[in-house]
């Protein structure tokens, strides 16, 4: 997979590339991620790329140009699945969004200002806007970072456990049980005797009865889709 990432500033997201599971995945050729600096198709001394709203209003809009021009170079080189600008308003994303993301070749992902892009952006060259959540961000820089990271450990090869991903929170709807490591007594504080059983198939039996029981209590709202 082929991400690339349309920004007025890259160093808010480059780090997290950088590290774990994310450089594990670039170091496999699973995915390749590029950041492009928007300020390289701005205009003039200043590499503008943001400029006044047209009827007045406050902030500066981002210019349809520069973007247009940074995505039509990416277009002459491959075809894209998915252009996406990354937006309080867009769809909220999900798991099932993450999973379906994930079998993609190629993406672009637009970070932008609330209430800062040229609509026109909007309308004729996105083709997918997503929110993280209901809450506004400074810039789209750091949803484009969960997002990623979140569709980065789906694809195959990229966990070590195959199983792993599989058994994530949310991917049957559900919350993940609880789990424990060494010592099996801290403080007084002990884990459930059943984990130690080594009846695999009440052990299972239980994991799914937590999770039932969690789902309820804190999200009660994953059982009713
Ligand atoms: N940009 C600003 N706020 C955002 C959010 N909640 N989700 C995605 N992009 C954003």
């Amino acid at each position: 997979m082929r991400v690339d990432i349309i920004t007025l500033h890259p160093a808010l997201i480059e780090e997290s590339f950088k590290h774990s599971m994310m450089k594990r995945a670039q170091q496999r050729n699973l995915v390749e991620i590029h950041l492009h600096n928007l300020r390289d198709f701005g205009f003039g001394k200043h590499k503008q790329a943001d400029d006044y709203a047209f009827g007045g209003g406050a902030g500066m809009v981002m210019m349809i140009e520069p973007i247009d021009n940074c995505i039509e170079n990416l277009k002459k080189e491959r075809i894209y699945d998915e252009i996406i600008y990354m937006s309080p308003d867009g769809e909220e994303f999900c798991q099932p969004m993450a999973n379906k993301l994930s079998s993609l070749k190629n993406i672009i992902i637009l970070c932008g200002h609330y209430k800062g892009i040229d609509e026109r952006v909007r309308e004729y060259l996105v083709t997918k806007e997503i929110s993280i959540g209901n809450y506004v961000l400074t810039g789209g820089e750091l949803a484009a970072a969960v997002v990623i990271d979140a569709i980065v450990r789906l694809i195959p090869g990229v966990l070590n456990d195959a199983q792993s991903a599989l058994s994530d929170s949310f991917q049957d709807n559900l919350i993940s049980p609880p789990v424990y490591t060494k010592p099996f007594e801290y403080k007084g504080w002990t884990v459930p005797e059943i984990l130690l059983s080594g009846h695999q198939a009440k052990i299972e039996a239980w994991k799914m009865e937590q999770s039932i029981e969690r789902t309820k209590h804190r999200r009660p709202n994953l059982l009713k889709d």
